[in-house]
């Protein structure tokens, strides 16, 4: 079965057993000012996890495109992606920890055709600092299934992750870890932020016995050893709890949250520990390998690269992301330029993108049809960027050649990188072909340089988690409110050309992108401003209702955002004056707002238009703040 076939199989799977699919989010994670990508499944759903009620039931199941930017160090070897479709399904207070262990491994052994006897699981051994006792009843269910299965199914109770390395895989198939073993957003349980939800979880593992276990990573090979001896498969969070001031306490419900990579259980379906080599990746490999003249055998490391960012920044593309200096354009950007300069080493020189990206559509184009029909405009945007650099690269180039006649010193290829974007390999490529000298320190000064500057980033991503989660979020609230309020002024006063093409909320403004061809004129501003303050003046109504997604797109013309799909029923934003029998705002949207829109002035504040300029060819970007 190949990685298309796979997520095929996998969504009638829970479909046949009460799930409904749900469209995937979108990668830019829309009105969620708390992480610049969309990381997992379970991140659009986090309201209902929460307890809210989805208006699609208490079983769902998508495929969710995701990208994991932190991971970008780590691709080259034969597991790691940033971009990846996450396997999803759901119980929202439904079912539990039985009916779902047992659906994965019969997903995995029956339909998938997965060897039982390679399958491996781990368990949360508890943490008494917290008083969240030991799962013994996921380890039990992993007992009774492989002992139907007819395999041994002896428990191995691993207090600390390092243990693991001491006993290894002999005698045992279900493992205890501690901090492996739970999940949340955050990655640490002893770091989660106040309001975050999580629960202990139970991971599934794909023994690659082929591969010799690497002692540099510990006496034994274990289901959570990095030597790339077990891939993970996927993991079924059982997220009941919920980070309060004071410790735990329950969430309303028992949810179950999984999430399983579709690359990984594709290269497990053909038997190979490299993921690379699957169905989705291999024809890019083989494109790559034709273009060079070289063989994946020999540069490996390159052809994985370029493989994964392309299809990332394509998918980033698609979402209405467009290479920039900041945030989601940032990675987009280091995606694609890290991708070309993979390239050089390849010894590709023109029209590579463009080639690349060709095969990546075709991969794509029969699940995600709009890779096809925006073709055109997404090739463009890639193109760009390519142009761009290879300019930053001339100019890197001459900023070298001044120096021919001094000693290059560490701090001089820090700069050529960070203000010129002319990265480090590079430089040093290019100082020995004109025979440029080094400073003997250059190393060592670099390295402490990027160290400050990797400091300074960290501190800043850090403090954006902390304030999306742990903030107020009423501010959040209200500018999620003032965004519907200013999309249908805007509509308004421009047309009903008007589109969402993208949103943006954080505790200090929001950010709107939409289409439109032309700049907005000063009058054109202000008439939006004024619609916007009379909304909130008149103290309308914010309320929402579910309705069936045909009745509320043809019926009732409820705004939507550009690329967005819908499951069969949808929740629809209704802000309305008490006395007009029409709303003035009818939007899909899943929350939260304010109550009613005089909340928004807080005192005397008014909304004001900021900013106003291009996002892309045709999309304007607006930002616009409550002061
Ligand atoms: N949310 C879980 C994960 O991302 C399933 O691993």
């Amino acid at each position: 079965m190949n990685a298309q076939e796979i997520r095929r199989h996998y969504l009638s799977f829970f479909k046949q057993r009460g799930h409904k699919e749900i469209a995937r989010a979108l990668l830019v994670p829309q009105n969620d000012p708390t992480t610049l990508f969309t990381g997992s499944g379970m991140q659009p759903l986090i309201p209902y996890l929460l307890g809210q009620t989805n208006p699609n039931g208490t079983r769902l199941t998508d495929s969710q495109t995701c990208l994991r930017a932190q991971d970008i160090e780590e691709v080259g070897d034969n597991r790691h992606t940033t971009f990846f479709e996450m396997l999803g399904n759901w119980s929202l207070g439904d079912y539990f920890k039985k009916e779902q262990l047992n659906w994965f491994f019969e997903f995995l052994v029956s339909d998938i055709g997965l060897d039982p006897k390679r399958i491996y699981v781990t368990c949360f051994s508890g943490y008494d600092k917290y008083k969240i006792p030991k799962d013994v009843e996921s380890a039990q269910i992993w007992q009774d299934i492989f002992k139907k299965a007819g395999l041994d199914h002896a428990m191995l109770d691993l207090k600390t992750e390092k243990q693991g390395s001491l006993i290894g895989t002999k005698d045992a198939r279900i493992f205890f870890y501690q901090h492996k073993n739970w999940w949340c957003r955050s990655g640490s349980i002893d770091t989660m932020p106040i309001d975050e939800p999580g629960g202990p979880d139970s991971e599934v593992f794909y023994l690659f016995d082929s591969i010799p276990h690497d002692l540099s990573y510990g006496p034994k090979c274990h289901p959570n050893c990095d030597c790339g001896r077990f891939i993970e498969l996927g993991n079924s969070v059982f997220m009941e709890y919920l980070k309060t001031k004071s410790g735990f306490t329950k969430l309303p419900r028992k949810n179950v949250d999984y999430g399983g990579g579709l690359e990984r259980i594709a290269a497990a379906a053909i038997d190979s520990p490299d993921v690379f080599k699957i169905s989705l990746m291999w024809p890019i490999i083989e494109a790559l390998e034709k273009l060079s003249h070289k063989s994946y055998a020999q540069e490996t490391n390159s052809m994985r690269i370029i493989t994964d960012h392309l299809r990332g920044a394509l998918f980033l593309a698609l979402d209405g992301v467009v290479p920039s200096n900041k945030e989601q354009g940032y990675v987009m950007r280091r995606l694609i330029r890290r991708a070309i300069r993979f390239s050089f080493k390849l010894g590709i020189e023109n029209n590579f993108l463009d080639q690349i990206s060709d095969v990546v559509i075709k991969l794509y184009e029969q699940d995600y049809p709009e890779l096809k029909t925006q073709q055109v405009k997404l090739k463009d945007i890639l193109n760009k960027e390519e142009k761009i650099f290879r300019q930053t690269l001339r100019k890197g180039i001459r900023e070298l050649s001044k120096m021919k006649d001094q000693k290059i010193t560490g701090s001089d290829l820090f700069r050529l990188q960070d203000t010129f974007g002319f990265p480090l390999e590079l430089s040093l490529e290019e100082a020995f072909s004109q025979n440029i000298e080094l400073d003997p320190k250059w190393r060592k000064q670099f390295d402490q340089l990027l160290i400050e500057q990797r400091t300074r980033s960290q501190t800043a991503t850090k403090g954006a988690f902390k304030g999306g989660l742990g903030g107020d979020s009423l501010i959040h609230r209200k500018y999620h409110t003032a965004t519907h309020l200013m999309y249908q002024a805007l509509r308004e006063v421009l047309g009903d050309h008007v589109i969402q093409h993208g949103s943006n909320i954080t505790g200090e403004r929001l950010r709107f992108d939409f289409s439109h061809p032309d700049k907005l004129t000063p009058d054109q501003i202000n008439q939006v401003e004024a619609i916007v303050n009379e909304q909130i003046r008149a103290d309308l109504n914010v309320s929402w209702e579910e309705y069936p997604t045909d009745i509320a797109m043809n019926e009732m013309h409820v705004l939507g955002a550009f690329g967005d799909r819908y499951g069969d029923r949808v929740k629809v934003y209704r802000m309305q004056a008490k006395d007009k029998d029409q709303p003035f705002s009818l939007e899909i949207c899943g929350g939260p707002h304010v109550e009613h829109t005089g909340q928004l002035m807080d005192g005397n504040k008014k909304f004001k238009i900021i900013k106003e300029e291009s996002s892309s060819a045709g999309i304007r970007r607006i930002k616009a703040v409550l002061s």
